[in-house]
């Protein structure tokens, strides 16, 4: 079956005739064995993963949007967390020990950034972080106790693509897990279990979601223990998503890839009309000839979202503020994902351990929604023109 019948097709109701087209709402708490057997026995064996057993380790809801986006991934199974924060967590926690050691890459996303640095320092577990260009050389950072090496592509703000499969490569012949967050490409332009990567992490309230109006997290696994793993991890935690969210999310992965081929196209059309401005002094956007990852881009991914990093050689904040605050179609905000077009601006530089950023005292983040790209280009082309005012 082809993607895009996937993405129609799986975790839909059961049902052909005198019935809804999407799985309800199965709000609950409670769920109900019909005899005490039956209650006895909820959690054994296989029953904990296979079957709903309590509202917060997921409801019909949670089940429909984890087979889809298992399906999806490439994967063996879907745990559907609270977050993409929590998806991260989750993850990483669920396979790491005291005594551990994990490799991070340095333009990783910030709160992720702060998990590794500072929770699980507490837990007995030390990050290190590495330039995210290391392909192969990634061995020679990796220790005896290295148990997982993470990535992230593009990186979070500054946009630097990875080599996963590479460094996949490395870790694999070190004995040591792969995870990625592949948020920014969703598994339509990148599935990371195909490039040798044993966790797969997606922030569903960006593209899956794709409608602003929610937080949610899937982690999908190559195997059925790292799945236990996760899943057993969450649940210890709490972690859970709401019926609601997750029929949200599984109605925003509908039109996923319809959405991602327009904002796409348009976020291609309004970067290269960046590129060519004076005052811009780099578009960050892998998806453009002139981006240092563009080959690994190339190489490795069918296609590119839509969210991308602005520098301008205007230093001025008083200048930016002038330019940003008054674009009528892009509203300042900082999530993304979502049918529409955001602009961010972010005081540089973010912590870094290994390669600080030094080109701009600050960098905007755009997100090309689902408007028309030339109004997009006009209100950015006036906005640009109030640098100088
Ligand atoms: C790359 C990346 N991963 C994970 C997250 C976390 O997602 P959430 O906001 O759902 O916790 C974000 C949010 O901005 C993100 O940009």
């Amino acid at each position: 079956m082809k993607l895009d019948t996937k993405l129609v097709t799986l975790g839909r109701a059961p049902v052909r005739a005198q019935g809804p087209v999407n799985v309800p709402v199965h709000r609950a708490s409670t769920i109900l064995s019909d005899h005490l057997d039956g209650y006895l026995h909820r959690f054994d064996g296989d029953n904990r993963y296979a079957n709903v057993t309590y509202g917060a380790t997921g409801t019909q809801n949670a089940r429909a949007l984890a087979e889809a986006v298992a399906a999806i991934e490439g994967g063996h199974r879907t745990v559907v967390t609270g977050s993409g924060l929590s998806a991260v967590t989750m993850a990483v926690s669920a396979v790491v020990g005291a005594g551990d050691h994990v490799l991070v890459p340095d333009s990783v996303y910030g709160p992720t950034r702060r998990f590794c640095a500072v929770v699980l320092d507490r837990f007995g577990v030390e990050t290190s972080f590495y330039d995210p260009a290391a392909g192969a050389d990634i061995a020679a950072l990796m220790r005896e106790n290295t148990r997982l090496v993470y990535t992230e592509a593009p990186g979070s703000l500054t946009f630097e693509m990875q080599d996963v499969p590479t460094i996949a490569q490395a870790a694999r012949e070190r004995g040591a897990l792969v995870a990625m967050d592949n948020t920014w490409a969703t598994p339509i332009c990148f599935r990371p279990l195909e490039h040798g990567v044993d966790i797969s992490i997606q922030a569903g309230t960006k593209y899956l979601a794709g409608h602003s109006d929610l937080v949610i997290g899937m982690v999908t696994t190559a195997t059925d223990a790292l799945f236990r793993t996760i899943a057993d991890q969450a649940h210890a935690f709490g972690d859970t998503a709401s019926p609601d969210d997750c029929f949200l999310a599984l109605r925003g992965l509908r039109s996923l890839s319809v959405r991602l081929e327009r904002q796409s196209a348009s976020a291609l059309k309004v970067a290269r009309w960046l590129e060519s401005r004076p005052v811009v002094k780099r578009v960050l956007y892998p998806a453009l000839a002139s981006d240092p990852g563009h080959a690994l881009w190339k190489r490795d991914f069918a296609g590119a979202s839509s969210l991308f990093g602005l520098a301008l050689h205007a230093t001025d904040e008083a200048a930016i503020a002038r330019m940003v605050d008054g674009l009528e179609l892009f509203r300042i905000g900082s999530s993304w994902g979502g049918y529409e077009s955001l602009v961010a601006y972010n005081r540089m530089p973010i912590p870094r351990d290994v390669v600080p950023w030094t080109e701009t005292p600050g960098l905007l983040r755009i997100h090309i929604g689902l408007e028309d790209p030339d109004d997009l280009i006009a209100d950015l082309e006036a906005g640009l023109a109030r640098l100088d005012a």
